[in-house]
């Protein structure tokens, strides 16, 4: 795991690689039909397992408010066992760094039956069931992944998922502004990623202090929820230790009962738009003598005491940045 933690700037480079070019989206990535399908989309349904859906979670917020489409998120194990209402023009899109989990190969086949005009794959193995029962593929190419905790796959995914947010995008009033905007930050992801990679030592001492914890509380709000969420499932699964992720401005409505000295509380905090609301809710849980630690930006202001620890992940731009807060979760875990 940590060596494809370290992979993932050559695997973010990879799956851009003749994808993008002078600032623009090369649609021609997307397979030779892609232009007219797309054109008669309106709408997306993401559908994915664990790891991958919590791309799909950060993509929703992408789609809502880069692309200006409506977007929604399911898991595939849910998907498949309830009765649907499909609105025409949506389309269906899976995610998975296999293309062989169970549940969303099933999801798919009933997306096909249910009369969903187009499917979409973005994955990670190029001769797997979901990329040759998928009309439309977009592969993340970040080489076998060979650790149980998907990592590469993750970022690589998002990585895809903002390829598809500009190609949608554009049928849907992108500016040519925005698009170079994400493309550029797209550009330099890898060197971003580099960069947070140096923050291993800092974290591997702040692992220390996890070590006798049985409980950790993860919070984010907007895009860096599902960000909190991802970081969650990975403590789980890799340090035995028992996490939970909310959207920071749930805590209020029943959590923070929970919060005292034991629980270290970890906050994904980019300097966005939703900060100052972020820090206020940071502040119900100092207030409860609660242990922050916080991922932020040098620009957002958090200033250290004996209750609250920052990790600084360096100012980061909008559209990406839930990428790259993803990466110090995974070498937390
Ligand atoms: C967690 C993890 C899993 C997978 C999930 C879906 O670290 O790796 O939650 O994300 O099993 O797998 P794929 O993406 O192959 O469909």
């Amino acid at each position: 795991m940590q060596k494809e933690i370290y992979e993932q700037p050559k695997a973010i480079q990879a799956t851009l690689e003749g994808r993008i070019n002078n600032g623009r989206l090369l649609e021609e990535c997307f397979g030779a039909d892609a232009g007219e399908i797309l054109d008669g989309i309106d709408a997306i349904k993401i559908v994915a397992c664990g790891t991958s859906f919590h791309a799909g979670l950060i993509a929703k917020h992408g789609f809502g408010d880069l692309a200006n489409v409506l977007c929604s998120v399911e898991v595939a194990s849910e998907f498949r066992y309830r009765r649907h209402v499909v609105s025409k023009n949506t389309l269906f899109l899976t995610l998975s760094q296999s293309g062989e989990t169970a549940d969303t190969l099933a999801a798919l086949r009933i997306a096909k039956k249910l009369g969903y005009k187009h499917t979409f794959a973005i994955c990670n193995v190029q001769e797997s069931s979901l990329v040759l029962e998928s009309d439309l593929v977009l592969m993340t190419r970040g080489g076998p992944e060979i650790g149980v905790a998907s990592t590469k796959s993750f970022t690589t995914q998002l990585v895809a998922l903002l390829l598809l947010i500009i190609a949608v995008g554009r049928r849907h009033g992108m500016a040519e502004s925005t698009e170079k905007m994400i493309v550029e930050q797209l550009d330099s992801l890898p060197e971003r990623i580099e960069q947070v990679l140096l923050l291993d030592e800092p974290i591997a001492e702040l692992a220390k202090q996890f070590a006798d914890k049985h409980h950790a509380l993860f919070l984010g709000r907007g895009p860096q929820y599902p960000v909190a969420k991802e970081g969650a499932l990975k403590l789980k699964e890799i340090s035995y230790i028992h996490a939970e992720a909310y959207p920071a401005g749930e805590l209020k409505h029943g959590p923070l009962a929970l919060v005292d000295a034991k629980m270290p509380v970890i906050a994904v905090a980019p300097n966005d738009k939703l900060l100052e609301k972020l820090k206020a809710n940071l502040e119900e849980v100092s207030a409860r003598g609660g242990h922050l630690i916080v991922f932020s930006g040098i620009d957002a202001g958090f200033i250290e005491d004996e209750h609250l620890q920052v990790i600084h992940v360096g100012p980061t731009e909008q559209a990406v940045s839930p990428i790259i807060y993803s990466v110090p979760l995974q070498l937390l875990a």
